[in-house]
């Protein structure tokens, strides 16, 4: 377990359901080839399924890690249509996206099921992403605080501050998820220090700071900079701007241009 402080910036590119193999290959290749720009950045990249084999063969000799969007929390069964923890480690990822607001608000995932699918990563040794925010309404109507909280707390519900020292967060407003409305830097760094609070207050502050807390919701090469000099904005889950290689390298190289800067 590593202090997040001593963490490299992270940028985890979600493309979402963006990119058959061919493509997806192609835009993996051209962040490799640009990575050495964003030398010191933690680089994944987190494609469809469908993807995952043609983006690991491109990765596999880089520093660029492989993810995962979601997974199911049983190694095997009947369930038509799952992807297994197993398989998901066996496609060559590292990290698993669990609880994306794509994936409560349309699929109807739940605080419960998300819980199991973070255990499962974990089991698995796979570093969960796991996602949580608020909506619009929830936000205007003063309980952003409340709802991340629930969400944390159930999420992370039976594991110890050891297992949870391993996880990666990423805080993602609803209402900045793909319309082009950043949160403001204080208004993440709000919600990511309320989140390091939580965790200190229920696992110990050396546990919660070894937690990486990314902020995801339009994040742009433009924006990426103000967001990362927060002090408790470890990096970023980029969506759109992570389907240009140029775009997204650009909000790596913004990350570790603030690094410095952090207070
Ligand atoms: P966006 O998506 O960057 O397109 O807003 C972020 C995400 O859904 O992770």
């Amino acid at each position: 377990m590593t202090n997040r402080n001593s963490h490299p910036p992270f940028a985890a590119g979600n493309w979402k359901m963006h990119l058959a193999s061919g493509e997806a290959a192609r835009l993996a290749s051209e962040i490799v080839k640009g990575a050495a720009d964003a030398a010191g950045a933690e680089l994944v990249l987190i494609p469809p399924f469908t993807s995952l084999d043609s983006v690991r063969r491109v990765v596999a000799d880089s520093s660029v890690a492989l993810g995962a969007q979601n997974m199911h929390w049983e190694d095997k069964g009947a369930f038509t249509g799952e992807v297994s923890p197993l398989m998901v480690k066996d496609a060559g990822c590292r990290y698993v996206v669990i609880g994306h607001s794509e994936r409560r608000h349309l699929f109807g995932e739940t605080d419960g099921g998300v819980n199991k699918k973070i255990k499962a990563a974990l089991r698995t040794d796979l570093t969960p992403i796991f996602c949580l925010g608020e909506t619009l309404e929830e936000r205007q109507s003063g309980r952003t605080i409340d709802r991340i909280e629930s969400q944390l707390i159930a999420g992370l519900e039976g594991l110890d501050g050891e297992s949870v020292s391993k996880i990666v967060m990423a805080y993602e407003p609803v209402w900045a998820i793909g319309t082009g409305r950043t949160a403001t830097p204080a208004q993440a760094q709000e919600v990511h220090g309320q989140l390091r609070g939580a965790l200190s207050e229920r696992y110990g502050k050396q546990d919660a700071d070894c937690v990486i807390i990314l902020y995801g919701g339009s994040v742009k090469p433009d924006n990426a900079f103000s967001l990362f000099r927060e002090k408790d904005i470890d990096g970023f889950l980029v969506g759109g701007a992570s389907l240009e290689a140029s775009s997204f390298l650009r909000i790596a190289k913004e990350a570790l241009r603030a690094h410095k800067e952090k207070p």
